[in-house]
């Protein structure tokens, strides 16, 4: 038995050696290579299930870069969270490349957790303009668009057609119209994102900016939300829930539960993301064939959507910077932009998709969604989002719950804003 135990030794002996020789051997190639191997890439919940697969494309040609995928929970906030706590501090985490909320670039340079990337390696004159500007900071590009946004009003078009009615173009009709025609089918009215996350600042701002509204000014260091614009778009919100046409239940809503909400064909009007569009039309789901998406209404016509949408960054952590920027030169490819879209129901940055005839005859929302976007008012480019956000998040939902008049909420939120931007 004694050459067993040795033999165990031998091994244990080799795999030490091994081991060192593994690890010098790639601090070796990393300098050889600039930086190339394996790689984390850590993303919000993928709600529409695609990025795995689209990977699997990467790593069948790349071998010697595979990418392991980490999905983060479908929550912005709780996400943003987790990459927060891996990234910051002195030692390298687990994640090398994240795909970031558009609105975390500047907190997330600012606190020097991602590195800034060389202009000219990617291809940032083929994305729609207002992407470029979310991947900025301090005038320098840290991150790379991937997926962009814009919110959308989705409608059950067979219930307006037998009302003979055109979608709402304006706050009044749609109150008007969640507040009478929904009832009389059984439906709830309206709904969009009212649990306190990022969500709910979307709506927010949403509401706010169609109002004419703003929340800050500048770089994000002036606090410009007391106005009658703020108090008329949570107003409009807030008296929603009051009234009934936005069910209570709307309060604990995200994407994901006020998609099945409707998709379900318990609701008439949604405001959500296109990838609860695409979902609810798909076959199999109960109100395919029976929806419309139109822009999000505000006051007197027309509102002003919030840009969403996601940026690729690397960690200034990275194992392998090289890789990092060589899987996000293929996920920015047009070939897979496009699968971003067909694949993912994600809308893709490359401004040359929205006008490919076939995409549009697949995707007939595409026109609209390219205007909402060229349209789209940016979150406030802050380092301190993050608090700016949970800020608006608990007065807005202190709004909705009936908790303050939207005077004593807009107020509330100019002190406690002010407190943070100061
Ligand atoms: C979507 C948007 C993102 C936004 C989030 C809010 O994922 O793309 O920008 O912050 O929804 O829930």
């Amino acid at each position: 038995m004694r050459w067993i135990r040795a033999a165990g030794r031998g091994l244990l002996v080799l795999v030490v050696v091994l081991t060192g020789y593994v690890a010098s051997g790639a601090r070796a190639d990393d300098t050889a290579t600039g930086g190339r191997g394996p790689l984390t890439l850590a993303t919000a919940g993928d709600l529409t299930g695609y990025l795995g697969r689209l990977l699997e494309g990467w790593n069948r040609t790349h071998p010697d870069e595979r990418v392991t995928l980490v999905e983060l929970p479908d929550s912005a906030d709780e996400t943003r969270a987790q990459m927060a706590t891996d990234l910051r501090g002195d030692q390298r985490g687990r994640f090398d490349v994240l795909n970031i909320d558009v609105n975390w670039t500047s907190e997330f340079a600012a606190a020097g957790w991602i590195r800034p990337l060389p202009r000219d390696r990617f291809p940032l004159g083929t994305f729609l303009p207002p992407v470029v500007d979310t991947a900025t900071y301090d005038g320098r590009l840290y991150a790379v668009p991937y997926v962009t946004n814009a919110g959308l009003l989705l409608y059950r078009a067979d219930i307006l057609e037998r009302e003979g009615l055109d979608p709402p173009r304006t706050w009044a009709d749609l109150e008007e119209m969640a507040g009478t025609v929904a009832p009389k089918y059984g439906l709830d009215g309206y709904a969009g994102q009212f649990l306190p996350y990022e969500g709910l600042t979307v709506n927010a701002a949403e509401a706010v900016y169609s109002a004419g509204g703003t929340i800050l000014g500048g770089e994000g260091e002036r606090v410009t939300v007391d106005s009658a614009a703020a108090r008329e778009g949570i107003g409009f919100l807030a008296r929603g829930v009051r009234e009934g046409w936005i069910p209570e239940e709307a309060l604990t809503y995200k994407e994901e539960e006020s998609k099945r909400a409707f998709q379900s064909g318990r609701l008439l009007f949604l405001r959500n993301w296109p990838y609860a569009y695409v979902g609810a039309s798909a076959e199999g789901s109960p109100v395919a064939g029976r929806i419309g998406a139109v822009p999000l209404p505000g006051p007197d016509g027309p509102g002003t959507s919030v840009l969403g949408g996601s940026n690729l960054a690397v960690s200034s952590h990275a194992r392998h910077p090289d890789s990092a920027a060589r899987l996000i030169t293929y996920l920015t490819s047009e070939r897979v932009q496009r699968q971003v879209l067909t694949r993912g129901a994600l809308p893709p940055v490359r401004a040359g998709l929205y006008e490919d005839p076939e995409l549009v005859r697949r995707f007939p929302y595409l026109p609209t969604l390219r205007e909402s976007v060229l349209t789209a008012a940016p979150r406030p480019k802050s380092a301190r989002y993050d608090q700016v956000s949970l800020v608006v998040q608990a007065v807005v939902h202190d709004a909705l719950t009936g908790r303050h008049t939207p005077e004593a909420a807009v107020r509330r939120l100019a002190r406690e804003l002010d407190a943070i931007t100061r």
